[in-house]
């Protein structure tokens, strides 16, 4: 079994080389597409962006009014979020690592280990805004990962998740191989798994797939909410 360390050293080390492929200039269009309905109608909201990285869609979100909690293992992915967006924040210890925020705590930023977190550090959150995070942990963690996401959800929580599905035998991953099954053994249990977009690459369409080796992959996008 993986600990702390094991899990994030690499990770760490990709942030510390500034070898950050995933990381995106844009806000996601898929974020961008079903918003509406992970906020209800765009009513301020609790947003949880897990393994967030620096991503900019926490930025848009906070623009939009809503309230962003973020989780990210490695420091200088969160200090350069809060610096490249030129906002001040705070820095506090919690139980599971640290918190950066800024001073309305509309922006929260957990540096910890997803599979060592408490869900009541987050607390119930309206809305999940999930990209490169379930595809990123260890496949042996994803129950622990799936856990969590039950302890934070609110009743009316929506959770985007996206995924992808290709021959594993071709390459490994992160992002790793994420079938329907796979979420349905890990979340089953307590969330309906609706599929919303399915969009069959090559190459052509999806160029990083040149380095993963892939000739063919699916990138699925999925709406899960409790049962
Ligand atoms: C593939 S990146 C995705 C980042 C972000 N979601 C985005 O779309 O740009 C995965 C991120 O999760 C962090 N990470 C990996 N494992 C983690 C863990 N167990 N707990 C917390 N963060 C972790 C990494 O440092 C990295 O920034």
């Amino acid at each position: 079994m993986a600990g702390t360390a094991d899990r994030l050293e690499g990770w760490a080390d990709k942030w510390s080389a500034d070898i950050i492929p995933f990381h995106r200039a844009d806000v996601n269009p898929h974020l961008m597409k079903w918003c509406h309905k992970l906020a209800h109608d765009d009513q301020p909201s609790k947003f949880l962006v897990p393994l967030c990285g620096k991503s900019v869609d926490m930025m848009w979100l906070y623009k939009k009014g809503h309230t962003v909690f973020g989780i990210e293992g490695v420091e200088k992915a969160i200090v350069q979020f809060f610096t490249e967006n030129d906002l001040k924040y705070t820095k506090s210890p919690t139980g599971a690592g640290q918190l950066f925020q800024t001073a309305d705590g509309r922006l929260q930023l957990h540096q910890a280990d997803i599979c060592e977190m408490d869900p009541a550090l987050i607390g119930p959150v309206d809305a999940i805004w999930d990209r490169g995070s379930y595809v990123a942990i260890y496949c042996e963690d994803r129950p622990k990962y799936a856990k969590f996401m039950k302890g934070v959800m609110s009743r009316k929580c929506h959770y985007l998740l996206w995924a992808v599905e290709y021959d594993s035998s071709l390459f490994s991953g992160p992002p790793r191989n994420l079938s329907k099954d796979d979420i349905e053994k890990d979340c089953g249990s307590f969330a309906k798994i609706e599929c919303l977009t399915c969009d069959e690459h090559t190459v052509e369409t999806f160029p990083k797939m040149a380095n993963w080796n892939l000739k063919e992959m699916k990138e699925v996008v999925y709406m899960l909410t409790l049962k």
